[in-house]
């Protein structure tokens, strides 16, 4: 839409009450520095043209809050991103969100649901949703044990494993509340699968040493990190605005019946044949 995604993130972590944001970055990847840097011409334009609520739209995503950044200087896997922001962190639990999910919750912003059961629970939470037993090898799976609402104690995890090996269906959906105890385990993390230093093999440990749950939030994800969840995202977030909604839905409706058409007349075609 007219927004990156790293802005949804962002938006679902002030929204859920987090003042300091720290965001991992990597090579080539200083367009979401400037993103969320002031524009001092794009703003002079608008001013100028008098477009107020472009202008407003500008100033409000410098504003946003104190976001700050870190390079990971080599692709070596989540767990080893997250160890490069030990020192910001420090001995205090924090928020993990991961840019390739985005998270549309209807009342409450899927991170403050976690906050609400680490408020509960004081200890490590994932948030977690049951998928296909198709795609467990994609994420990080729990082992748990259904306690009330939602909540799950975690007994095991596995990272990304066959649908055979798979102890359930319930996976970490791109959302952590971590307590610090998660560095010292990543400084001795070996790599593991895909051969990147993994963030669940680490949680794994870290269950063995305190208490850990996974609560199953509301709303709906989107892998925005793969082709056809950005598209989904994409159209299903238009839908819901409403400037554009009618004459996109418009265009949805024609686009798909001529589709659907050109579909029947090649059906016909290979029937003749
Ligand atoms: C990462 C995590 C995985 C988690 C997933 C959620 O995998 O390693 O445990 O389930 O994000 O999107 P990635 O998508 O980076 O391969």
């Amino acid at each position: 839409m007219d927004k990156p995604t790293i802005q949804y993130i962002i938006e679902e972590a002030i929204g859920s009450g987090i003042e300091e944001i720290l965001i991992i970055t990597g090579r080539s990847k200083r367009a979401i520095e400037d993103h969320f840097d002031r524009s001092i011409e794009l703003e002079f334009a608008l001013e100028s043209k008098g477009k107020k609520d472009l202008l407003e739209q500008v100033k409000d995503i410098s504003e946003m809050i104190n976001i700050h950044y870190i390079r990971q200087k080599q692709p070596k896997g989540l767990g080893h991103a997250i160890n490069c922001a030990k020192s910001f962190v420090g001995n205090e639990p924090f928020a993990v969100l991961l840019g390739d999910d985005i998270v549309d919750a209807k009342t409450k912003p899927c991170l403050k649901q976690l906050i609400d059961v680490y408020n509960e629970y004081k200890t490590t939470v994932l948030g977690v949703q049951e998928v296909s037993y198709d795609d467990v090898s994609k994420y990080g799976i729990v082992d748990g044990k259904h306690i009330e609402n939602g909540v799950y104690k975690v007994k095991n995890l596995v990272e990304k494993p066959q649908k055979e090996e798979a102890p359930s269906n319930i996976a970490i959906l791109g959302r952590y509340i971590i307590t610090p105890e998660i560095f010292e385990i990543l400084d001795n993390t070996k790599p593991g699968a895909g051969g990147e230093i993994q963030l669940t093999d680490a949680l794994k440990d870290l269950a063995t040493k305190q208490a850990m749950y996974a609560y199953n939030f509301e709303g709906k994800r989107y892998d925005v990190g793969n082709k056809l969840g950005f598209l989904q995202a994409t159209v299903e977030f238009a839908l819901k605005r409403e400037d554009l909604r009618d004459e996109f839905l418009e265009y949805l409706i024609n686009t798909i019946e001529k589709e659907t058409d050109e579909v029947a007349l090649t059906k016909e075609d290979e029937i003749e044949i």
